[in-house]
């Protein structure tokens, strides 16, 4: 432990008593010759430590504390501020709209700064180690900017949601002591009461696969809480799976299929419309196995939905995610012919081309029914393109079973897709297999897909040029006078036009095609030229 004096200018502010461990002394000198600024907070102080020569700063290593300035009397509570950051999936980012609106009620504003934070919100992802791994080391930052706060004077709550705090429960208290709270997907309409009880001191995990209904529970968001959101929204008509594919954490993080009654969804899609949103996503861990009840009490499929969200006026597009191949019935590819608002995009993973693989993973298809479905949906719609999600490197994957996938991929024709290295999630059945591939294996055949996969996107991108379709403008484009907006395919469109054009679909020509967006032209001015 050594005490470091600084310059007076900053020692007028604060004062540091900061333990270094096994270099005091030289990280002493160095810093005092390296004068710490006013504004220094304990993170510079750490960087000036490190430019002293430490290879390593752990938090056990630097522990600053700071005299805080005392506060002006008379002055009103400041309104405290909630950053929720969400990780992973569509699901997480409706969760994380859904927990700012609970707060808001609560009066909490939100803040994209974790500096202004009091309460900061992890809404993670498991999917994969990497993902879990991610927030570990965030919670580690958090610690220390926590701990720095606290030495102010001010606390920062740190929360843990989504599907690491369901898997990890208490251990993530254990793991990360500044944590404050862990709250499960299933459990986080019940935030403003836990928060209470961590303000009171208690660290609380609470993991419970709730009885009551989360979204009964959750408050409408305003219209301005919409409306800042802009003019395209998800909406959750389902949750859980219960297809346990032998790779997956899912429906352990997230439990049973259940899907929300129709009536419920109708509403919220009302209310988005009547605040100015037009585009409408449906998004479930298996949106396509959608079983809502209506008002009499009868089962609904997804097309069904569809078909009466799409007589809703205002909603001028309606695209659903992510879906399985075995629930992708007849009824469902036929709506894509049926309804016109209904996009040509379909997220459909397909994981692998190998049945031998496919059984494996317990997918409970054949890579020919995958074919099959891509034909019928092209068939109920010429124009329909696809996306998929493919795992390379699962136990036992064969160089033949690699290339029926890379073949499956070339049948196909992907506009777009995410493709992962198999990645070992403990308590899933595939993680206990002994015929695990070696890492330069996964690696190289991730390489190969890849480099298929994004062939494809920008053959697709390519394709487009000429065509003439209609763009959703959502925002001002980077440069003045431009628009930017999304095409049917989620691909990033932009034009030299009028704001005025931002929240309606636009119909536009595609003049050329970037590695990552499209230019356009709007047709009224295709029209003039
Ligand atoms: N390893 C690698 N990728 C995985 N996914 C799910 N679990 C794993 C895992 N254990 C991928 C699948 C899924 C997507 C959301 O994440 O491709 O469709
Ligand atoms: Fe996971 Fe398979 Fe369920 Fe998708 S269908 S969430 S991959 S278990």
């Amino acid at each position: 432990m050594g005490r470091l004096e600084f310059t007076s200018a900053f020692q007028r502010k604060m004062s540091y008593n900061i333990c270094v461990g096994s270099f005091p002394h030289r990280v002493g000198e160095e810093v005092q010759r390296d004068p710490i600024r006013e504004t220094s907070s304990p993170s510079s102080v750490a960087v000036a430590i490190r430019r002293a020569g430490a290879k390593k700063i752990t938090t056990e290593v630097l522990e600053a504390v700071e005299t805080p300035p005392a506060p002006f009397e008379g002055e009103p509570a400041p309104t405290p501020k909630v950053l929720v950051k969400s990780y992973g999936c569509q699901m997480n980012v409706y969760d994380a709209t859904r927990m700012a609106d609970l707060l808001g009620r609560e009066g909490y504003a939100e803040t994209s700064s974790e500096e202004d934070a009091d309460l900061v919100i992890l809404n993670t992802c498991h999917i994969r180690e990497k993902a879990a791994e991610k927030i570990y080391s965030e919670l580690g930052k958090l610690a220390i900017a926590k701990r720095a706060l606290n030495a102010r004077g001010r606390d920062m709550k740190i929360v843990v949601a989504g599907c690491v705090a369901q898997a990890e429960g208490e251990e993530v208290l254990k793991r990360q002591r500044a944590v404050d709270l862990v709250v499960g997907p299933q459990s986080y309409h019940r935030l403003p009461e836990l928060l209470r009880e961590a303000k009171s001191g208690a660290r609380v995990a609470d993991t419970n696969f709730a009885v009551e209904d989360k979204f009964r529970a959750l408050p409408a968001p305003s219209r301005a809480q919409i409306r800042a959101r802009g003019v395209s929204a998800f909406v959750t008509v389902q949750e859980g799976c219960d297809k346990f594919c032998s790779f997956c954490v899912v429906p352990y993080t997230r439990g049973a299929e259940a899907s929300r009654p129709v009536a419920e969804i109708i509403a919220e899609t009302e209310r988005l419309m009547d605040a100015g949103v037009c585009e409408i996503t449906l998004i479930g861990q298996n949106v396509n196995a959608y079983r809502g009840l209506d008002a009499r009490g009868r089962e609904t499929t997804l097309a069904l939905l569809l078909e009466r969200l799409a007589q809703i006026e205002g909603l001028t597009r309606l695209r659903y995610t992510t879906s399985h191949p075995v629930d992708m019935a007849q009824a469902l590819i036929d709506a894509h012919g049926a309804i016109p608002k209904l996009m040509p995009y379909v997220h459909l993973p397909v994981q692998s081309g190998s049945d031998h693989i496919l059984k494996a993973m317990n997918r409970k298809h054949d890579a020919d029914a995958y074919l099959s479905i891509a034909e019928s949906l092209r068939k109920a719609r010429s124009d329909v393109a696809l996306s998929s999600d493919f795992i390379v490197g699962f136990p036992g994957e064969s160089d033949a079973d690699f290339e029926a996938t890379m073949a499956l991929a070339r049948a196909v024709g992907f506009a777009s897709s995410f493709s992962f290295k198999y990645s070992p999630r403990p308590g899933t059945p595939a993680a206990d297999r002994e015929d695990q591939i070696e890492e330069h294996v996964k690696s190289e055949r991730l390489a190969a897909l890849q480099a298929l996969l994004e062939a494809q996107r920008q053959a697709f991108n390519a394709a487009m040029v000429g065509r003439e379709i209609d763009v959703l403008f959502e925002k001002p484009g980077r440069r003045e006078g431009q628009i930017a907006g999304k095409s049917p395919y989620m691909q990033a469109v932009h034009a030299e036009g009028s704001i005025e054009h931002i929240g309606r679909d636009v119909k536009v020509k595609i003049i050329a095609a970037g590695s990552n967006s499209l230019s356009a032209r709007l047709m009224s001015e295709e029209a003039k030229a």
